[in-house]
Formats: structure tokens, sequence, C-alpha cells
């Protein structure tokens, strides 16, 4: 038995009802200790699901779940104890205070009173709440509550946290905000699992990515060999003072490992397009030079724009454009 943080087998979840639901299809995953892991996918993907098993809120129908060795599904209480958890939906107590919120969490997982009152004002100071401590949670803003929420998750010293889409809705202050924290505690030895709809927060801070579509996991690895793997390399705007004709298209189209694509798509909110072509490559090395050299007898460059490959551009290439639920 693996005595990783958290190793999902075969996982499977079915609702029941007319027709029946498969919300989560069979997941493999493991997530190695001290590593920020991001699973990512459309609306209706499975996350909550996935995050629900995990938390054994959700008991699954098939597989195995383990946090740190300890089986979940037998063993749910232990597993409860080593885990942090934000769900997606807001569950602060309402008619508590901020102060109260975490204290009495404390108070349920075991502090004796002045432990947890402690614990309380120590975390209140930590996560920039202090001076709404009797604050009540309606009173609050959104950023707040995550990190109220956060600070409630991690007040009984977790190994593992699990976050569900922390970061929905919020101002771009308040997500930075939030990942210095998940980074601080990821710091201190916390192993992370957090969902998100942010393709660029999840390529910047997320050690690891899971894309997760119809309950299975379609690919797990960095942003940045998931971006190689599955990326369409640059794409690389030539802008031109005149429409790109036959020529100047067959001189670019010569440029070694480069692919006309289009010409540039309509900018402007009228739809205006402007002059010049798109095209992609596997990399700018050594190319950007030549194509330069090989536009310049044909047409008059005005600019030249490159495109890095996105992980929201390998997260459309694996998941497709459909729209979900
Ligand atoms: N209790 C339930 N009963 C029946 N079907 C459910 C239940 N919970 C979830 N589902 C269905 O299971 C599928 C996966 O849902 P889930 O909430 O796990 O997706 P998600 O990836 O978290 O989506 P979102 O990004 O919208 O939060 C969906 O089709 C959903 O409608
Ligand atoms: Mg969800």
């Amino acid at each position: 038995m693996s005595d990783l943080p958290l190793s999902l087998r075969h996982v499977v979840k079915r609702f029941p009802g007319t027709p029946p639901v498969t919300a989560v299809a069979g997941i493999d995953l493991d997530v190695t200790h001290g590593e920020i892991l991001g699973l990512l996918g459309p609306n209706g993907a499975g996350k909550s699901t996935t995050i629900g098993i995990i938390t054994t809120r959700v008991r699954p129908t098939e597989g195995a779940v383990t946090v740190f060795g300890v089986d979940a599904v037998a063993d749910p209480a232990t597993v409860k104890g080593t885990l942090g958890v934000v769900q997606q939906a807001n569950t602060l107590d309402r008619r508590l205070t901020l102060w109260e919120n975490l204290y009495y969490h404390c108070r349920y997982f075991g502090l004796g009173r002045g432990a947890a009152r402690r614990r309380s004002d120590e975390l209140l100071d930590r996560f920039r709440l202090a001076d709404r401590r009797d604050a009540l949670p309606p009173q609050i803003s959104g950023g707040m509550a995550q990190r109220l929420q956060i600070a409630r998750a991690v007040a009984h010293d977790p190994a593992l946290l699990l976050l569900d889409e922390p970061t929905a809705g919020l101002d771009p202050q308040s997500r930075i905000a939030l990942w210095e924290l998940v980074t601080e505690l990821r710091a201190d030895g916390m192993t992370v699992l957090v969902s998100t709809h942010y393709m660029e927060e999840a390529d910047a801070l997320c050690d690891r990515v899971a894309i997760i579509d119809h309950g299975r996991i379609l690919v797990v690895d960095t942003p940045d060999a998931l971006k190689r793997d599955h990326g369409d390399g640059v794409v690389i705007d030539v802008g031109l003072t005149a429409p790109a004709d036959a020529a100047v298209r067959a001189a670019v189209a010569d440029v070694p490992g480069v692919r006309v694509v289009d010409d540039l798509p309509a900018t402007g909110h009228d739809g205006t397009t402007q002059a010049g072509l798109r095209l992609s490559a596997a990399s700018t090395e050594g190319t950007v030079g030549t194509l330069v050299a090989a536009v310049t007898p044909h047409a008059t460059l005005r600019d030249l724009r490159v495109h890095e490959t996105t992980l929201e551009s390998v997260f459309i290439a694996l998941t497709g454009r459909d729209l979900r639920e």
C-alpha cells in the first residue's frame, strides 16, 4: 500500500437516476509529497465529485482511495483528520463571527479551549483577517471569505489540503493573495490538490496539472510538459502593410519548420482584418530571422508577434470546444 498523500485507483462514481450519471469513470491518480496538483476540467467533468470522494463525503461506486496509506472508504474518520477541505460552495457558518468559525472548528478537531483560542487568534493574524474578527461571514468580501475558509481548513494542521475552485469569482488581487497563501502552506510542507478553471493560475502555480473530462483523467504532467506534448508550438503573427500576395505566401511557406495557417484573424470590434499571415512553428529558434529575410523581398513588414502555446490551448485541444452543462 502506498503512503503517498493521495492515491486513487480505478475510482468510479455512478449516481442512480433515470438516466444514471457516471460522474467519475475510472480515475487513477497519485499525488506526491509537497506538490501542488491542479485538477483542470470543464463544468461537469467530475472535479467536485472526485474531491468529494477523497473527503469521504461521497462514497465511490468502485475503486480504492488511500490518504497517507489509510483507506478512505474503510476508515473515513482517520482520513478526515489528515485532510483540510475547502468545498466549492461557501460553507462558513453565517451566524458565527470569523473568530468563532475558527474556534468551533478547532474544538471539533479536539483542541482544548485555550489551545483553540490561541490557534484561532494566530490564524486570523496569518490570514490577514484579525481586524474583522468579530464580523459575520455575510459582512465580508468574497476574498476574505475564501481566506477564512482556507484558515479553517488548515486549523487542525492537515497534511493534505483539498481546494475546490478556491478562486472562482474573486478579483485578481484576491486571487493573487490566495495563491500566495497556498504557496506558503506548501512551503510549510503541505500537499495541495486544487481544482480551478483559471488556466494561467494552474500554469503558474501548479507543479503538475491533471486535465479531467467526462470523469476521466486525460493527461497529468507538469504544465511545461503538457504544453510541449499537446500544444502546437508557437503562433507567429506576421503583420504586413498590404494583404499577402501569392509570392509572400510561397516565400513564407518555404521557411523550414513554418506552416502558413491563415490570414490574420479579424481584430477590432468592427471585424476589420489586419493585413498579414498567421503561422505556426515548433519554436521561434532559428525561425524568426529566416522568416523576416524571406518576407522582406516581397512585402513590407509592419510588425511581428509571437504567442507561446498556453495551457488553455492544450486544454481545448484535449477537451474540445463543445459547451458543457
Ligand atoms: N449528487 C448528484 N446526483 C446526480 N448527479 C450528480 C450529483 N453530483 C454531481 N452529479 C453529476 O456528475 C457530473 C460531475 O459533476 P461534478 O460536480 O463532479 O463536476 P465538476 O467538474 O465539479 O463541475 P463544475 O466545474 O461545474 O463544478 C455532472 O454531470 C453532475 O451533474
Ligand atoms: Mg465542481
